[in-house]
């Protein structure tokens, strides 16, 4: 069972260099508090100084009392006593000291990298969020910024402490003996770090395989539990547990592998320690005998060897943890340099406030080049005015919508608004100057209040109520037992699509921008509420440029152009008297919602 398979160890070079790059990367966010690194480095070497001396100590103690065998001389041990306390005492108060010094730089760093990473997810482009999953993201953010903490404090409170005993130690040795007791340590060490290292990397594997099979025993008892009612239509309660017990099975093998290999990872550093003791205590054995060394320094070098080991029984613990902190961060840190789709051009200009009139020049786009949804699309909006876009469902125009809020780049012509190039701005200020009532609303787990405000969050009690009002969202929210303070839910859900959909518009209008776009704005209304909020929105886009996307053709007959959009091209233009008397495709599609509004009984 101990053996070890031929496929033991990854390479080690790429590990190791990217190890190191991870590290060097987060290093700058420590160093940012260089005076308390200093310091606790500082306690942590003379604590460490502290705890080595407490042995020489001890032997001077006992050599003093070994010399002086009858003779009342009371005043050395006294002194050297007093010192052994001292000594003790003051390892303990520099280690805690150096906690309570760290602790804030590791919290910062942390604070730093995780709004870091926040705010750098914040600017990918919507591209990248749609092929992400969320759950996944946050899970990364997560476990990162955990990771920084456990790798700061193995790193600092684990690893280097002991490296400076080991020098100190070795330093001792290497002054006061033989230099034979020095390699001995040092070859003791050698053999117990590659062991540990070895062997954990090999166990890390198996680690992985049990929780993989811990992982799939769980799944198969969900999916089972889940399919409660198809396991009884089928009688198959036996053939589940059945299965249930086989993933189980599979799982206790890998349980019990690990655990053999953990006890012969312990058996295997008990063996070189004891090796490694034995040669010392061998070597100062036979110096003491032959008169060269004292009982205390007898007592120096074994007390020196227990004091080194113990720290290291840790290591195939720290070791596989640093590594697992090491994969965490090097993820969190990968969110990092996942590029900016859409980033600013350096010499980019703020769009400066009030009204704007908008150019689409022959925009050609597609959002993954084997397939493209917009060619040659080319229209104008002046400031102030109303245009409408219709057409069959997938024919790109809520697209037309995210182009002009840049959430994508064009491919082909160019996008205008008051003759700036949409890519000659900064995204805040042409974002700032449009207010988009999505096509699908999605909310946030807080209060009506806080969503309509989020508009324009420095909006008072007054504007969001007034804003609420303008999108027929008062007779509901007064039918509300908490009114404005009701939770909306995960997304939005506890409202019904028509009440969601209102209140994207309430915000939008809170927004007051110069620009509006109402993609299928009221498509979850019914006619009743689609009149009233028409008035409205028709009230608000007065005075603001406009862009109106919307299947049912009643809602954009006032605009000042219509396109008829069909597979990214326009196919037709003009007022809706003028299309009507074309007699082309919006001719047709208008009378076929005519019939459909005719048959279809009013609804409420
Ligand atoms: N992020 C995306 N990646 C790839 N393809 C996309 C993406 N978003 C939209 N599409 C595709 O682009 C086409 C146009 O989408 P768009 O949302 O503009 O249609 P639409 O005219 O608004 O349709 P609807 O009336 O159903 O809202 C669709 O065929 C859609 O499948
Ligand atoms: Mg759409």
């Amino acid at each position: 069972m101990r053996r070890a398979p031929a496929t033991a160890l990854p390479g080690p070079d790429p590990v190791v260099r990217h190890d190191w790059e991870t590290l060097r990367s987060l290093l700058p966010y420590v160093w940012a508090y260089k005076g308390r690194v200093l310091f606790a480095l500082a306690c942590l070497i003379g604590a460490k100084a502290a705890n080595v001396t407490v042995p020489v100590v001890f032997k001077l103690l006992i050599d003093g009392l070994a010399l002086t065998p009858g003779q009342a001389v009371i005043v050395v041990p006294a002194a050297l006593l007093l010192a052994y306390g001292v000594l003790r005492f003051s390892t303990s108060l520099l280690t805690e000291l150096r906690e309570i010094v760290f602790a804030r730089v590791t919290q910062q760093a942390v604070q730093r990298i995780a709004l870091q990473v926040f705010r750098h997810l914040h600017a990918l482009s919507l591209r990248f969020h749609l092929e992400r999953q969320t759950g996944g993201l946050t899970r990364d953010i997560e476990r990162g910024t955990r990771s920084i903490g456990s790798l700061i404090s193995y790193t600092l409170y684990s690893i280097l402490p002991t490296l400076v005993e080991i020098g100190l130690v070795i330093g001792i040795l290497l002054m006061q003996y033989d230099a034979v007791f020095a390699l001995i340590t040092l070859a003791t060490l050698t053999a117990y770090i590659t062991f540990t290292v070895w062997v954990t990397n090999w166990r890390t594997a198996l680690r992985r395989h049990a929780n993989e099979l811990d992982s799939a025993a769980s799944a198969r008892a969900i999916d089972s539990l889940l399919n409660f009612e198809t396991v009884k239509y089928f009688n198959n309660e036996e053939y589940e547990a059945h299965r249930y017990d086989e993933q189980l099975d599979k799982w206790i093998q890998a349980q019990l592998k690990n655990q053999y290999s953990l006890s012969g990872l312990n058996i295997g550093q008990a063996a070189i320690i004891a090796l490694g003791v034995t040669a010392m205590m061998w070597q100062a054995a036979t110096r003491v005998a032959s008169g060269e060394m004292t009982i205390g320094d007898i007592v120096l070098v074994n007390a020196f060897l227990i004091q080194l080991y113990i720290p290291l029984n840790f290591l195939g613990v720290i070791y596989r943890e640093l590594r697992q902190a090491l994969t965490d961060i090097e993820r969190m840190f990968g969110l990092m340099h996942e590029n900016k789709e859409i980033a600013d051009a350096t010499d980019a200009l703020a769009l400066p406030p009030g009204p704007a009139s908008i150019r689409f020049e022959a925009v050609g786009f597609s959002y993954d080049p084997q397939r493209r949804i917009l060619s040659g699309v080319d229209f104008e909006i002046p400031a102030g005015r109303t245009v409408a876009v219709v057409g069959h469902s997938g024919s790109g125009k809520s697209t037309l919508g995210r182009l002009l809020f840049r959430f994508y780049e064009v491919q082909e012509g160019a996008i205008r608004v008051n003759g700036h190039d949409v890519r000659a701005l900064t995204q805040a200020s042409l974002r700032a100057a449009i207010g988009i009532v999505p096509q699908d609303t999605v909310l946030f787990n807080d209060t009506l209040f806080y969503n309509i405000q989020y508009g324009r969050p420095d909006a008072g009690r007054d504007a969001v109520e007034a804003a609420a009002r303008a999108a027929q969202l008062d007779d509901f929210i007064a039918r509300l037992p908490q009114g404005f303070e009701t939770r909306v839910g995960e997304r939005g859900l506890k409202l019904s699509g028509g009440e969601k959909q209102r209140v994207a518009i309430a915000r939008a209008l809170l927004k007051n921008p110069p620009i509006l776009i109402f993609d299928e704005a009221t498509s979850a209304l019914d006619s009743k509420t689609e009149k009233a909020i028409q008035a409205q929105l028709e009230q608000a886009a007065e005075g603001r440029t406009t862009l109106v996307i919307a299947h049912r053709l009643s809602t954009v007959m006032n605009a000042s152009e219509i396109l008829v959009l069909d597979q990214g091209r326009i196919v037709e233009r003009g007022t809706h008297a003028g299309l009507l008397a074309r007699n082309g495709e919006y001719a047709r599609m208008w009378t076929l919602q005519q019939q459909e509004a005719a048959q279809e009984p009013e609804r409420a």
